[in-house]
């Protein structure tokens, strides 16, 4: 457990917090006998004998033990992830896609709307902000996140970035099956996006614990964004696909700058050498046993949503019923199918299709 000093360091005191984010603040946190704010919907564990949390009197629960039978050995992925080399994550960078249609215009402008609920929501106070005018390309801000700012992120982030792919998806499926025509290899990819986004909330689950107000939060947002989803895919698949490409640009954008705090040492916890990463993400990424730090995990997530990324600004560039996928498409002659995460801007049609 953490001594009193360790947790007041861990969670800022919200006197100074701007008057928006103390309120919201006080939702998702309760206060502690030590004076300060403690973030009660998280917790922070180390698997190890220096284990720490914010919450003295509460310990990490395991939300999903592996469930042993009399017959099964293990349960496989699904969808075994396909790895990355290390010049991949490591040139994956922010970037933002600039609006060219008034679609594009929309999405951009409803993603601004998500990314301040976030900041308000992570209690974000204005030095911890990067410049407003490159809000995905600007990484340096005057005073860093805590971990306990970036879990509650993380989480919120990765709760409802399994959902597009899933909208997509089933649409795209009921489609196929009512107009009776084929999908041209667009569901696997959008249905295999939705696991892999589950995989990451699954990783942080096994470090973090929501409170309740947390988990009341996650469960109005699915309601809230599933169904906008849903209406916005009938309504256009286009700007849907131009909406997620861009909220991957903020997935990109927030674990770039997790990982260049923990570089700049202001993330200590999560530095040191004694912090363990959950099992459930060396299985997924099959992580070598020199590469499996905080960091190194960030790395493999940011990398993800860097393919995230391509993949939704490429998919909204393409004709939505006729063009095949290309990302799991073959190609005459000796080309190769496109690497999504080589390509923050996505590819446009007429280099893909
Ligand atoms: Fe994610
Ligand atoms: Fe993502």
């Amino acid at each position: 457990m953490l001594s009193t000093s360790l947790q007041a360091k861990l969670c800022a005191p919200t006197k100074q917090a701007s008057p928006l984010s103390r309120a919201v603040f006080s939702l998702l946190y309760s206060p502690s006998t030590h004076g300060y704010s403690r973030v009660a919907c998280i917790t922070i564990q180390q698997h190890s004998s220096r284990s720490f949390t914010t919450t003295q009197d509460k310990k990490l629960r395991d939300f999903f033990p592996i469930k042993e039978t009399e017959s099964i050995r293990q349960t496989l992925p699904a969808w075994p992830h396909h790895g990355y080399t290390e010049q991949e994550m490591l040139s994956v960078v922010p970037d933002h896609r600039p609006a060219k249609t008034v679609g594009d215009w929309f999405a951009w402008k409803i993603m601004r709307i998500c990314r301040w609920g976030m900041d308000l929501a992570t209690g974000l106070r204005d030095e911890q902000q990067v410049d407003k005018k490159n809000p995905t390309t600007a990484v340096t801000t005057i005073k860093p996140l805590t971990e306990a700012q970036w879990m509650i992120r993380f989480l919120f982030l990765e709760s409802i970035a399994g959902v597009p792919g899933m909208v997509a998806g089933m649409l795209r499926h009921l489609h196929s099956i009512r107009r009776l025509k084929r999908d041209n290899g667009w569901i696997e990819t959008l249905l295999e996006e939705s696991y892999n986004e589950r995989m990451h909330l699954l990783t942080f689950l096994k470090m973090s614990e929501p409170g309740r107000f947390m988990k009341l939060m996650i469960i109005g947002a699915q309601g809230v964004y599933f169904n906008s989803l849903f209406l916005s895919y009938l309504i256009s698949p286009k700007i849907t696909h131009r909406f997620i490409g861009y909220l991957e640009e903020e997935a990109v954008h927030t674990y770039t700058m997790a990982i260049k705090q923990i570089d700049e040492g202001h993330l200590p916890k999560w530095s040191d050498p004694n912090f363990v990463i959950p099992d459930i993400a060396v299985k997924y990424w099959q992580m070598p046993e020199e590469k499996r730090t905080m960091k190194d995990l960030l790395l493999y997530i940011r990398a993800d949503e860097a393919c995230h990324r391509g993949v939704n600004h490429t998919l909204s560039n393409l004709n939505q019923t006729d063009d095949p996928n290309p990302f799991v498409s073959e190609y005459k002659g000796e080309r190769n199918p496109p690497r999504p995460a080589s390509k923050p801007q996505g590819f446009e049609r007429e280099e893909v299709i």
